[in-house]
């Protein structure tokens, strides 16, 4: 049988947890997938660096652009992140020269969603991005798949890990952020710029995914109201579990009769409601649905096993030739969402 070959640009955390996977568990998946998963090719940007995965076999690439062109690459896995710079040109090649395409990176898709998933069409490939949102959650999968017979009425939740993951630590430890930091980064939690995951910016990025596929709008991170937890201090959080609340980074997207609402704030919850509970760096994704009512999908947001396995459910989706469209439906359908004038925190 023939084997789905991957090109993987991206040897952090997330990329080298999906090199784990596919060596560790090569019988398994192939099993799964009724053929072998392989890795043909890789990059990052530093050839000589102990990764502590073996990644011996693998052809190297110093420019991902050149890795998503090769002709022993089936699949263009992009796990380098960035909205623009090296993953998006990758992306456009990779789609160009008749790749499909499986990328965690939201910052991308949020700010390029719309543009790439057209062109992925119009070149007869797919891309899928499971892992961007909510870590290990198959909440795309929910909302595309399991979901697709409802009329999306609300979306709402925790989506971002390290937010959680410092909240809640600030509660538990009365340590401030920069310490917090530290554990977060050494759990693989931490975008590159870690500004994006404390200004809100990060959770904002996939609200706008999972809104773009609940409501069949197109991607619209502008409209977004976004408030992050720069600003929230031990005394607020101390002051909010006195009252019998935790402070969670909240994101909900719902249409209403003026148009598409999306907001991601800090909110107060009660601390014995389920999100109020959420620890460290677990996010929880709630649908709303004309016939389901509501969908409650709770799990790791952020890190290294978590990413991988995200990852790996579109690489064995596309091993398995289920071919979906980016967002639930062909892009050239989807329409720009109308915002609602009131959106703000
Ligand atoms: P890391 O910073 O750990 O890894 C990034 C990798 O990309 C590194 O191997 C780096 O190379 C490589 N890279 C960066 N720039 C370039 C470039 N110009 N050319 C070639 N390679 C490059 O990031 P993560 O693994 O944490 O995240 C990767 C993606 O996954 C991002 O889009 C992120 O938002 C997303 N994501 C991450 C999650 C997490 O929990 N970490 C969860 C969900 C999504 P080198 O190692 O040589 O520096
Ligand atoms: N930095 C992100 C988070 C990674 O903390 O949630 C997962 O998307």
């Amino acid at each position: 049988t023939t084997p789905l070959r991957l090109g993987i640009a991206g040897l952090g955390t997330v990329g080298t947890g999906v090199v784990r996977i596919v060596r560790q568990k090569a019988e398994t998946l192939a099993a799964r997938a009724g053929r072998p998963i392989t890795i043909t090719a890789v990059s990052a940007r530093t050839r000589d660096k102990d990764r502590g995965v073996n990644l011996g076999d693998y052809a190297w690439e110093d420019d991902p652009v050149a890795l998503a062109k090769r002709d022993d690459v089936d699949v263009f896995v992009e796990l380098m992140g960035g909205s623009d710079g090296p993953a998006k040109a990758a992306t456009e090649a990779a789609i160009a020269a008749g790749k499909d395409v499986v990328t965690a990176n939201k910052a991308m898709l949020a700010h390029h969603g719309h543009a790439l998933a057209l062109a992925a069409e119009e070149a007869g490939r797919v891309i899928r991005f499971e892992a961007a949102v909510a870590g290990g959650i198959p909440v795309i999968k929910a909302l595309t798949e399991g979901l697709a017979g409802n009329d999306i009425t609300r979306v709402m939740g925790v989506m971002n890990g390290t937010c959680n993951y410092i909240l809640t630590r600030m509660q538990a430890t009365g340590q401030g952020y920069n310490a917090l930091f530290e554990e977060a980064d050494k759990l693989g939690y931490l975008e590159a710029d870690p500004n994006l995951d404390v200004g809100g910016i990060d959770a904002g990025h996939k609200l706008a995914l999972l809104s773009s596929i609940a409501f069949g709008c197109q991607v619209d991170f502008d409209g977004v109201a976004l408030e992050g937890i720069q600003d929230i201090t031990l005394d607020d959080i101390r002051h909010a579990a006195d009252m019998g609340y935790r402070i969670k980074l909240l994101g909900v997207a719902q249409m209403t009769g003026r148009g598409l609402e999306q907001r991601m704030s800090p909110c107060l919850v009660p601390a014995k409601s389920p999100i109020g509970q959420l620890e460290g760096g677990t996010n929880m994704v709630v649908l709303e649905g004309d016939q389901v009512e509501q969908i409650v999908l709770r799990g790791p947001g952020a890190g290294m096993g978590p990413t991988a396995s995200a990852v790996m459910g579109d690489v064995m989706d596309i091993a398995r030739g289920f071919r979906i469209s980016t967002f639930g439906q062909p892009a050239a359908m989807l329409k720009p969402c109308a915002q609602a004038s009131s959106a703000t925190p």
